[in-house]
């Protein structure tokens, strides 16, 4: 039986999202810029198709190309829109049903080729880093988007501290296995428990980052506390939920997705609007709280900060 357990964060901890633009504009104001361009400079892309390099620019013409409505989702959005098949296959179970997880005392365990592996206190694990406030696209394969509010830590500091050997080419993350916890893991409808990587090139860019929160506070059970993969440019089922284990690799390792349905699902999962999932189009998405379609971006929006990390790749056959 599942039993619903009230959110961890009280309601008096939660920032409200009026509150929370408020406080970025007052931000954007203090340094002299329009609130807009806030949005540009931390999602590096809007606008246009490859708004990223109009961002990138910075001045008028970039603040300018900044539509209003790329602005963050909602708190209510963000926490109870979710793919978290641990909690089952609705979008409205992980927030109903993820109230059984504990995420106090939690391990992280650093694997393979790497300096010093082990098993650290997630507390201990985090200690060394400062949190950081990050605005991100977040784009799921389903054709939904939103925008996302995370507070954590940038994936490259993470990884240039744990120092992996020159061997390890890749960096795998997985969550926990706990079936009593996770009462989706009692069904077989994934390969548990839930796994994704990354080339270590790709975990090393400035983009990608472990979230430990978002709007400021905690993260909440369903968006993956208490540490998750975040990865702006590329399809959501990159993000790797309730991190138990970093592994760094010498060869790229299977992937939940890629092993459920290997046609549909690519290890590399980059956001393509050219490249359609095979039942339906990647090319527009519905952002969730909008009613008109809109055109999806190339890598999310982000093409001018990661395009040259697939310079010559084929991104049809590396879906
Ligand atoms: N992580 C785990 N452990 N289990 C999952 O089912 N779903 C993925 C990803 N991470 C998933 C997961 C998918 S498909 C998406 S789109 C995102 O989580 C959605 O959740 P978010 O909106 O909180 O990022």
């Amino acid at each position: 039986m599942i039993i619903r357990r009230p959110d961890d964060i009280p309601s008096s901890e939660i920032t409200s999202e009026a509150h929370y633009l408020a406080r970025r504009e007052f931000i954007a104001r203090a340094a002299g810029l329009g609130a807009a361009f806030v949005g540009a400079t931390l999602l590096g892309a809007c606008g246009t198709r490859d708004g990223a390099a109009a961002a990138a620019r910075g001045g008028p013409d970039s603040a300018g190309a900044t539509p209003l409505d790329d602005k963050p989702n909602s708190f209510e959005d963000v926490t109870s829109y979710n793919n978290y098949y641990e909690f089952g296959t609705d979008k409205a179970d992980p927030k109903a049903n993820s109230g059984s997880l504990r995420t106090r005392p939690w391990t992280v365990e650093v694997a393979g080729l790497v300096k010093s592996p082990g098993r650290v206190a997630i507390d201990d694990f985090l200690k060394p880093h400062r949190l950081e406030d990050r605005i991100y696209r977040h784009r799921c394969v389903e054709a939904w988007s939103m925008v996302i509010p995370w507070r954590g830590i940038p994936l490259r500091d993470v990884i240039t501290r744990l120092e992996p050997l020159p061997s390890a080419k890749f960096v795998q993350f997985t969550t926990l296995l706990d079936p009593r916890q996770m009462p989706g893991q009692q069904r077989n409808v994934l390969d548990w428990p839930y796994t994704d990587a990354l080339r270590l090139d790709e975990a090393m860019h400035p983009l990608a980052f472990l979230a430990t929160g978002l709007y400021g506070k905690s993260l909440p059970n369903q968006n993956g506390a208490p540490l998750r993969l975040v990865v702006p440019w590329k399809y959501g089922f990159k993000g790797v939920k309730a991190i138990v284990k970093i592994a760094f690799l010498d060869r790229q390792p299977a992937t939940t997705w890629n092993v459920a349905a290997p046609n549909e699902y690519g290890f590399y999962a980059n956001v393509n609007p050219d490249v359609d999932h095979p039942r339906w189009t990647q090319s527009r998405e519905r952002r969730i709280g909008e009613f008109r379609r809109r055109e999806t971006l190339m890598f999310n929006g982000y093409a001018s900060q990661v395009a040259s990390l697939y310079q010559g790749m084929d991104l049809r056959r590396n879906f």
